[in-house]
């Protein structure tokens, strides 16, 4: 057998200290090496290396995805358009690091933004909260993202004015929540009775839209840029991040970004056979050839990657819930729909289906080793947590037969394993990293374009007639050519009412 033969038949895998046990996949040692042959015949490795020189693989909106370049901590030179972009992400890295010795007596930070300007702060800050012996600041941390003002309202109860700061985040800077959400906090604070000058000094911005941000009013010192080259979902590694340096360090946002380069580094250059990113997206590909699934499951066996899933439902489905190729074609197969919460919560929940219902759904246990407080509890409860999570997995593999067609588990349920030794910053940075890779590896598999969204466009664009029709408080109204006879009824509906 060939050492690459031989590592194709290998279920235990491992980078920087994080495992992968595919052994409940049930794949065979042929179904494996027909995987890595697909992987090769698609032109992984090729894509690999563009992905990370900064080729324009984003084709339809004629750009790289460089989102690699932010946590490329060593600064080795990446060039767009033959000039190397590090200088100015280290600037950036300087800029925050200097915004961290600055703030003094903030009570309250209130980040406003959605999708991916939101998902990878909040999942961070959450996710390090109770890491033992953590060094934080202690900020009342709050994340405004929703137009309901239900967030706003529980938010700016808490929030004491003459102690906040207001980080705006949008790459775009057009988006309609986050703009009424920071001009309501800035009405906020000026009703609070916090002068221009104090608000000016309160409001930063991170954007890759500088001049809309100015005209927004967000002094131009206080701006942190990214770059039209880093996708919104891809983006927690630049200033999109800067409230985990605020509360926890720049240090330990550093590690994140570290944690993130080493997994980087272990996808550009481990072989397929090896390669993490790699083997979790072939195990999902070969389940989703084998049968036929529509879904998927992430159950981080840890309370505190709760928003994981949430996360993971952004970069996976906006990535890749596409029909068409990166050609325009129709396409096979793409993203399965994802969705996860906290084990063990998650077995009180919808693992009945897991393990009885119709469809099949692989699912991706993450484990952390260490328990993740240091409450005198932990190392018990810890115990409790690993021995559920090996269960599951067990369960759903196996099954169980029984006499009583209502007992029988049929087993053959397929899942992974990945096993981090801690939860720290340095290995969120990787897991994060490690599904970014595995997101873009099922992309190059399906030859679909994971860096661009076109989908969420038409659903903004209707909105705007139907707002104003809302806003006519008239119950006549007609369908149009944007606004159809059911939409008509219902806002008639909703009008009729006021
Ligand atoms: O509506 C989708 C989206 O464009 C996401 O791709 C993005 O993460 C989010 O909105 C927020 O966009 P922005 O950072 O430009 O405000």
């Amino acid at each position: 057998m060939s050492a690459q033969a031989q590592l194709a038949t290998q279920t235990i895998h491992s980078a920087l200290d994080v495992v992968l046990d595919t052994a409940y996949q049930g794949i065979s040692a042929d179904d494996w090496k027909k995987l890595f042959t697909t992987a090769r015949q698609s032109g992984l490795e090729q894509f690999i290396v563009d992905l990370f020189a900064g080729k324009h693989i984003n084709k339809s909106e004629d750009r790289p995805a460089l989102h690699s370049a932010l946590r490329n901590l060593s600064k080795t030179p990446v060039f767009i358009n033959e000039v190397d972009v590090m200088p100015a992400v280290s600037e950036v890295w300087h800029r925050i690091k200097a915004l961290c010795n600055k703030w003094v007596g903030v009570t309250d930070v209130i980040h406003i933004g959605i999708g991916g300007s939101d998902f990878g702060p909040r999942l961070a800050i959450e996710a390090l909260a109770h890491v033992p012996s953590i060094e934080s600041r202690g900020m009342r941390m709050h994340f405004l993202a929703n137009i309901d003002t239900a967030e706003l309202a529980r938010i700016l109860a808490r929030a004491q004015p003459h102690s906040t700061r207001v980080i705006v985040v949008s790459k775009s800077f057009t988006t309609l929540e986050t703009s009424m959400n920071a001009k309501a906090v800035v009405a906020w604070l000026k009703d609070s009775g916090c002068t221009k000058s104090q608000i000016t000094h309160a409001l930063y911005a991170v954007t890759a839209n500088i001049a809309a941000t100015k005209e927004f009013g967000v002094s131009e010192e206080n701006i942190f840029p990214f770059w039209d080259w880093v996708g919104g979902r891809y983006s927690v590694w630049s200033a999109v991040g800067l409230p985990i340096a605020l509360q926890y360090g720049f240090e330990t946002f550093k590690q994140f970004l570290a944690g993130a380069e080493a997994m980087d580094l272990h996808f550009k250059n481990a072989p397929l056979e090896e390669n993490l990113p790699v083997i979790m997206a072939l195990s999902l590909l070969h389940q989703q050839e084998k049968h036929d699934i529509k879904a998927y499951a992430a159950i981080p066996y840890a309370d505190a990657l709760d928003w994981f899933p949430k996360w993971l439902q952004q970069l996976d489905m906006e990535s890749n819930g596409k029909s068409v190729d990166r050609d325009g074609r129709p396409v096979k197969h793409s993203s399965p729909v994802v969705f996860g919460s906290a084990g063990s919560n998650a077995q009180h929940s919808y693992f009945q289906l897991f393990h009885q219902g119709t469809e099949i759904i692989p699912i991706d246990f993450i484990a952390v080793r260490e328990p993740m407080s240091d409450r005198p509890e932990a190392v018990a409860h810890h115990r409790i947590l690993l021995s559920n999570c090996l269960a599951q997995a067990q369960a759903l593999a196996n099954g169980k037969d029984d006499s009583n067609p209502n007992n029988v588990y049929p087993g053959k349920r397929p899942s992974n394993l990945l096993l981090l030794p801690k939860l720290n910053a340095f290995y969120l940075g990787a897991l994060l990293a490690l599904y970014e890779n595995r997101t873009a590896t099922l992309g190059a598999l399906w030859n679909i374009n994971s860096f661009d969204q076109p989908g969420v466009e038409y659903g903004k664009v209707l909105a705007k007639p139907i707002e104003k029709a809302l806003a006519s408080h008239q119950n006549d109204i007609q369908a149009s050519a944007d606004i159809d006879a059911v939409t008509a009824a219902r806002i008639n509906l909703l009008n009729s009412n006021n």
